[in-house]
C-alpha cells in the first residue's frame, strides 16, 4: 500500500542504495581541486544538506574538518560520524552556529531544494554569515537554460543489494512560471529475505537557477562569483549542462 511522507523521510531509508552508483570519490576529488585552486584559507568546512555524510567522510579522510547540517532526521541517523566529520540536524535556512568556516559546501542539488525566494535568500545569507573573509561557497544547482532546452522526462531506476530490490519511478511536473519542477517519486521496494513489499510516494520540489539571479544573490551577500561550470567536468555551462557548479567568494 502506498503512503506519503515528508521529503527524505521515507526516501532516506533507500538513499544510499539508490545512489550506490554515484561516484562520491570523484566528486570529492573535484571539490578538493576547487578548494586548492582558489586557495581556500584553511581546512574547516561547513556542509549544507550533508545527507548521509558521503562527501563529508571522504573530505575528512583528506584532512578537512567537516561539520554537516541536515534537515532530515532519517538522513542524519544514517550518517556515520567519523574523525573529522560530524553532522547535526538543522535547517540551512535558519542555522546559526556562531562560527566562521573556510568554505561552505552544498552538494547534489541541495540549493535547488530551496524553492521559495525566502528560502533561497535565507540559504545565501546563512552561507555568507558562516564564511571567513575570502572563504568560498561552493554549490551545484539545476541550471535553467538546460531545463528549458532539454525538458523533463519520466525516468525509472532499479537498484538492488543482498537484501533489497528497489524500483524508483520519477515523474516530473513543470511549473514554468516558477522556475520549479516537482518530481513525483514512487519507490517500490522488496525485502528479499521476507518478500515484504513497500511503496513510498514523495514529491521533491526543485528550483532551477540562472546565472544573473545567482550573481544578484551573491552581490546582496557581499560575495562574488569566481566560476560557474559543469559539475565534475569543468566544461562551460550551457543548454547541455543540467548540473552547474558555482564558486562564490566572500569579499
Ligand atoms: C539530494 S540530497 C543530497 C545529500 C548529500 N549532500 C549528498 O550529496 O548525498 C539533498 C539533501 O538536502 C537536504 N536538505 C534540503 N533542504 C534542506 C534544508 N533547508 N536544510 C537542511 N537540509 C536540507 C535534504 O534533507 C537531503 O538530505
Amino acid at each position: 500500500m502506498g503512503r506519503s511522507a515528508d521529503v527524505f523521510d521515507a526516501y532516506g531509508r533507500y538513499y544510499d542504495l539508490l545512489y550506490r552508483d554515484k561516484d562520491y570519490a570523484a566528486e570529492v576529488d573535484y571539490i578538493d581541486s576547487l578548494l586548492r585552486e582558489h586557495r581556500v584559507p584553511g581546512r574547516n568546512l561547513l556542509e549544507f544538506g550533508s545527507g548521509t555524510g558521503k562527501h563529508g567522510r571522504l573530505l575528512a579522510q583528506r584532512g578537512y574538518d567537516v561539520t554537516g547540517v541536515e534537515r532530515s532526521a532519517e538522513m542524519v541517523a544514517r550518517a556515520e560520524q567519523t574523525n573529522g566529520f560530524r553532522c547535526q540536524e538543522g535547517d540551512i535556512c535558519t542555522v546559526q552556529l556562531g562560527l566562521e568556516f573556510d568554505a561552505v559546501l552544498s552538494l547534489f542539488h541541495v540549493v535547488s531544494y530551496q524553492v521559495s525566494n525566502s528560502a533561497v535568500s535565507a540559504v545565501f545569507a546563512r552561507a555568507a554569515e558562516h564564511l571567513k573573509p575570502g572563504g568560498l561557497f561552493i554549490f551545484d544547482i539545476w541550471y535553467s537554460p538546460a531545463v528549458y532546452a532539454q525538458g523533463v522526462e519520466v525516468r525509472e531506476k532499479k537498484m538492488s543489494d543482498e537484501v533489497t530490490n528497489i524500483t524508483r519511478l520519477a515523474e516530473p511536473v513543470v511549473f514554468a512560471n516558477e522556475n520549479r519542477v516537482d518530481v513525483n517519486y514512487t519507490i517500490h521496494s522488496t525485502d528479499l529475505r521476507s518478500d515484504d513489499t513497500e511503496t513510498i510516494l514523495e514529491t521533491h520540489s526543485m528550483r532551477h537557477f540562472s546565472l544573473p539571479e545567482l550573481d544578484l544573490l551573491a552581490e546582496i551577500n557581499n560575495c562574488q562569483r569566481l566560476r560557474a561550470e559543469e559539475f565534475l567536468t569543468g566544461r562551460d555551462a550551457g543548454e547541455n549542462t543540467w548540473g552547474v557548479c558555482v564558486v562564490l567568494q566572500k569579499s
